[in-house]
């Protein structure tokens, strides 16, 4: 069942610009492979993103950094498939965008030739303002990333709360306008106060999408496993836990486990 207010129609970048006017809120979640796409688009998810946190939920690695090109444009691919309302967006991953202009619009011109994604993700402010005018240019929508930005783990050593004093406020606020200025549709905010993200939803017109950024921007995304309680290696405080399927899956499987070896599986109603 779709939840209520998503509304019936295809999202576009344009809807999400609509929605900000309104002052409707926009849902967004992280989705992977086709299953989990088709179920979160039925349900009346706004906007797909396929992560580079693909690299930590699903690859089991310790930073998003070492996912590929390559990875990505599969696992958009099986997302699109698996979604028709929702807005599909690819995550640029660590180093596909960084070395040059030219070498972004290639890649990001992959995620949209071949992982038939409708809209790119990168992270950073100003210093991609060329890149995203590039890419726009180019006819590739852009959604930016500031405030925590977990590619740059290995710079900054910590995963800690950004943008807690003055100055960091004042440069993220001027990183946002700038994205926005150079074209970007959207721009996601991590783990910044809540005051600040309000302070950024109010001085953008683009849509601002917390991940603990507190209650006032324009939309929420969250780790789809994390949201679940599928993934449980670690707990920010900013996840809420709808479910806790982790705990749901382990009992599941510890019963068929009981059952092929105590000979209740398979009943004479589940044989031939
Ligand atoms: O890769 C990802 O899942 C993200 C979200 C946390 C916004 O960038």
């Amino acid at each position: 069942m779709a939840a209520k207010g998503a509304g019936k129609g295809k999202v576009t970048t344009q809807t999400l610009r609509e929605r900000k006017a309104n002052g409707e809120r926009i849902a967004a979640l992280t989705a992977y492979d086709h299953l989990f796409a088709s179920l979160l688009d039925q349900a009346g998810v706004d906007v797909l993103l396929v992560g580079d946190s693909v690299a930590t939920v699903m690859q089991g690695r310790d930073t998003t950094v070492p996912v590929t090109m390559d990875q990505m444009v599969y696992h958009c691919e099986l997302v699109r498939r698996g979604a028709n309302r929702a807005l599909v967006v690819g995550d640029l991953p660590f180093l596909s965008y960084q070395v040059s202009v030219t070498d972004a619009l290639r890649n990001a011109g992959r995620m949209l030739k071949e992982g038939h994604a409708e809209a790119v993700k990168l992270e950073g402010g100003r210093a991609f303002v060329p890149t995203v005018e590039k890419l726009v240019q180019a006819g590739i929508p852009v959604m930016g990333h500031l405030g925590l930005t977990p590619q740059s783990i290995n710079q900054f050593g910590t995963y800690k709360t950004r943008g807690t004093g003055a100055a960091e406020q004042a440069t993220l606020i001027d990183d946002a306008k700038a994205l926005e200025q150079a074209g970007a549709f959207a721009i996601v905010l991590e783990k910044v106060p809540a005051d600040l993200g309000r302070r950024m939803a109010e001085a953008t017109s683009v849509p601002i999408i917390g991940i603990g950024a507190g209650p006032h921007t324009d939309g929420q995304i969250l780790v789809t496993h994390d949201m679940l309680g599928m993934f449980t290696r670690f707990r920010p405080r900013f996840v809420r836990r709808y479910r806790e399927l982790a705990d749901e899956i382990a009992g599941a499987i510890s019963g068929y486990c009981d059952d092929v070896r105590n000979g209740t599986f398979p009943s004479s109603d589940e044989s031939y």
